[in-house]
């Protein structure tokens, strides 16, 4: 059987760095978190929240799927989404694609993945909402990029369309649902600005 031991050593030397550049860290962090930002983005090793936005654990509250959607249905991103807007009262939700998207790329290809055909087929109504703009690009790269930015403003409106945000918004909750691109290539984020918010 193969292990995991490495893990736990680069656990212990990350935990010790972490304790001798603030000894107090570990334990304030028990005791509370007060995230500012709930971050829905792609499963992508590629793409890890904290380290791009260089912030450090407690600063940001974290939801990843495949290809980052926000799918009317799915229990688990709805009820992320409701505990860090009632609860953590995050001041902004970022929803964050990234270019070249593995999730995109598949629901654009004709082939037969298995399971994840369910999942990705939000994904095919997308580019069927906007098959016009789509199909003006030939460009296979483009094409996928394209959908990557059109997919983040199609989830970012879901987001709007929970009734956590709603209802959040009808009471005028300080809360802005945001847009956003992730380059592997620079590792700059884009702001595609379809920013929302309750006035
Ligand atoms: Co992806």
């Amino acid at each position: 059987m193969s292990t995991i031991q490495h893990l736990f050593e680069k656990n212990r030397q990350w935990a010790d760095r972490v304790n001798k550049e603030n000894p107090t860290f570990f334990k304030s962090l028990s005791e509370q978190q007060s995230p500012k930002y709930l971050w829905i983005g792609c499963s992508d090793s590629r793409v890890p929240a904290n380290e791009l936005l260089g912030m450090q654990p407690g600063e940001v509250f974290v939801h990843r799927n495949i290809a980052n959607q926000v799918i009317h249905t799915d229990l688990n991103c709805l009820s992320v989404i409701q505990f860090a807007v009632e609860v953590l009262k995050v001041e902004h939700i970022i929803v964050c694609g990234h270019y070249g998207c593995g999730g995109v790329m598949a629901s654009l290809d004709d082939k037969s993945h298995g399971l994840i055909d369910n999942w990705l087929h939000h994904i095919e109504d997308v580019y069927r909402f906007h098959k016009e703009a789509m199909d003006k690009l030939s460009d296979e790269k483009e094409r996928v990029n394209l959908l990557c930015e059109l997919n983040v403003i199609e989830q970012v409106a879901n987001v709007c369309k929970t009734t956590t945000l709603q209802n959040a918004w009808l009471a005028k909750q300080n809360v802005t649902v945001h847009g956003l691109v992730y380059n592997l290539r620079d590792g700059i984020l884009n702001d595609l600005n379809v920013s929302a918010s309750s006035s």
